[in-house]
């Protein structure tokens, strides 16, 4: 943390940033304006018709106030109901506006935010980014801008009145001034401080759920019930510590502001009526005053407690821009790459998840336009990692991949990316039908007939159809109610009906069994006839029609060749197939 003033200064900043949201809603802005200007107005309105009441109404018994002064007092009513209710209409509208805006700026930087910013993120704390930390900054940005200027308004008027009927006694209450700033001061800090922790607080808590939903297999198995109910207690009760604190310090400044205003008053009631200011105030004019000085509490409560609104909102501001800030994906080449036919390069290519942990180490080798190439090596030894780099999930920290002599961050991403197919090692589906999962995206729009087609390649049509509602099966949050496998041939067919002419493989068949697998094989060894293919396997069965083999061992490339001259060779693909076939046998 930075020091307190740097805090200060930075708290403005994201106030002003907060509030420029409300910008693009003049029109609204100004009706709201309009309708706290009427609000205030008619406050400190009713409290002046205290003094024609008393002194022309009731002492004077003055026939003309008798009339007016009733007919005013519904004016004035009336207009204080209509200024109310559109200050508080458009400020909501316009706060529902920034929420909406907000959430959907939050989106579209998850979609474009680089991948290694999701490995370290909690998916916890960016959902409820998007749900509960945008919602202060809405109160923010339209509730207290409300309260600030209606009740700043109000008490203004008001004090003016003060002034105006008698500055002597307005004068006991001017004092209060800095005293109120002051305390106002000293609990914004901790305002800010403990909605600082709240939001934290919400983030674990939505965490912790989170892992108990997604994990709830495991949870039961391994029988964690006991461990996750003592970690969200934790977090629940921390997060109830906080509000609870936070309740506090608000339900204590009011009730000190109000009561130093009282002071105020019982000051000014007893000078009042002592007798030293006998003869300058009538009974008309004290009572207008009493009435202002009374009418103040409201505002002021306003006032002190919108701080701690101001305080949430701020440190809502803070974590959402903090994000909103954070550079997106590196997108910043020209070349749009067009093209069937793909080669690939990596050249010298160096990488690193973590600075000082590297992954790959002096990387090279060639994909020719229509090759097939394998990738094999024990466990996390970087083979997906290569992957990886090719549709640019992660950058390289040295060397050079390069797609048709070109370095691959020398073209859009969507170009680039649309050139690539990719069954991952793990296979991500989404909570609808089958048929949406395998036309994703780009793809959304491709007759049926081609799906079907892309599921008979991969061997999924004849399950599919098996399914209760067929193609329109809904699958469950990531395919739960499907097999490993079917998961996986879903995967494949995806990847065939994108039809890309550089494809992907990474352990795409791995959980199949040997008859199926062997049927995906056939239709995969059709599919990479005309395209450029990397496929990383464990089952040897699966790589040794590759042209060529690499073979990894921790980061770097220990030999390279087909599959007979590496045998030959007697080295570690040699090692590895002898095991792995003893594995297999
Ligand atoms: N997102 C990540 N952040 C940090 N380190 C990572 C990340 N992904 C992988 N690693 C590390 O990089 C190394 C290579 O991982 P990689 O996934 O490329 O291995 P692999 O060869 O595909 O292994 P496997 O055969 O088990 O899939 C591993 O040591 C792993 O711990
Ligand atoms: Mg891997």
């Amino acid at each position: 943390m930075s020091s307190t003033t740097a805090a200060a200064a930075s708290g403005m900043q994201i106030y002003r940033r907060l509030l420029s949201y409300t910008a693009a809603y003049r029109a609204q802005l100004g009706l709201a304006l309009l309708g706290m200007v009427l609000y205030a107005g008619s406050a400190t309105a009713f409290a002046a018709l205290m003094k024609p009441m008393l002194d022309g109404s009731f002492v004077d018994r003055d026939s003309e106030s008798i009339v007016w002064v009733p007919i005013m007092i519904v004016v004035v009513f009336l207009l204080r109901g209509i200024g109310g209710f559109c200050s508080t209409y458009y400020m909501a509208w316009i706060g529902w506006q920034i929420v909406k805006r907000i959430r959907r700026q939050l989106f579209d930087k998850y979609l474009g935010l680089p991948s290694a910013h999701f490995d370290t993120a909690s998916s916890g704390e960016m959902i409820s980014r998007v749900t509960f930390n945008v919602r202060n900054i809405s109160v923010v940005a339209a509730d207290c801008l409300t309260v600030l200027v209606r009740d700043t308004l109000t008490i203004v008027g008001l004090l003016g009145l003060m002034i105006y009927h008698s500055w002597k006694l307005s004068l006991g209450f001017i004092v209060l001034g800095p005293i109120v700033a002051l305390i106002v001061r000293f609990v914004s800090k901790r305002f800010r401080r403990l909605s600082r922790g709240i939001q934290d607080s919400m983030a674990q808590v939505a965490s912790v759920i989170e892992e108990v939903v997604n994990g709830q297999r495991l949870v039961k198995v391994f029988g964690g019930q006991q461990y996750e109910r003592e970690h969200f207690d934790a977090v629940n009760e921390r997060n109830r510590v906080l509000n609870v604190k936070e309740t506090a310090t608000r339900a204590g400044s009011s009730p000190l502001i109000q009561f130093l205003v009282a002071l105020a008053l019982a000051i000014i009631v007893y000078l009042a009526s002592s007798g030293v200011l006998v003869g300058e105030v009538t009974v008309g004019v004290f009572m207008s005053f009493i009435t202002a000085m009374m009418m103040l509490f409201a505002p002021l409560k306003q006032l002190t407690n919108v701080n701690a609104k101001i305080q949430a909102g701020v440190a809502a501001g803070e974590n959402v821009f903090a994000i909103l800030d954070v550079e997106s994906e590196r997108d910043d080449g020209q070349n749009s790459l067009e093209t069937d036919r793909i080669a690939v390069k990596f050249d010298r290519v160096q990488f690193e998840y973590q600075p000082g942990v590297p992954v790959l180490r002096d990387i090279s080798f060639a994909v020719d336009s229509g090759e097939v190439v394998a990738l094999v090596g024990g466990s996390g030894s970087g083979k997906s990692t290569i992957a990886n780099l090719l549709p640019r999930l992660y950058d390289t920290t040295g060397g050079v991949v390069s797609i048709n002599g070109q370095d691959v961050r020398d073209y859009t991403l969507a170009s680039l990316r649309h050139h690539i197919s990719y069954v991952g090692q793990d296979v991500t589906l989404f909570n609808d039908t089958v048929q949406a999962n395998i036309a994703y995206g780009d793809m959304r729009d491709l007759p049926f007939e081609k799906i079907r087609e892309a599921c008979e390649i991969a061997n999924a049509d004849e399950f599919i159809r098996g399914l209760r509602d067929g193609y329109e099966t809904v699958v469950g949050e990531n395919g739960v109610m499907l097999s490993g496998g079917q998961r996986q041939r879903l995967a494949i067919a995806r990847a065939i009906l994108k039809d890309a002419p550089l494809l992907i493989l990474d352990e795409a068949t791995s959980a199949l069994d040997t008859e199926s697998e062997r049927s995906v094989q056939q239709g995969l060894l059709e599919l990479m006839k005309n395209r450029t293919t990397v496929v990383i396997a464990h089952r040897l069965t699966t790589i040794e029609n590759a042209d060529r083999i690499v073979v990894m061992d921790q980061g770097r490339i220990v030999e390279a060749g087909s599959h007979a001259q590496l045998l030959g060779r007697g080295g570690h693909y040699a090692v590895l197939h002898g095991s792995v076939l003893n594995a297999e046998s």
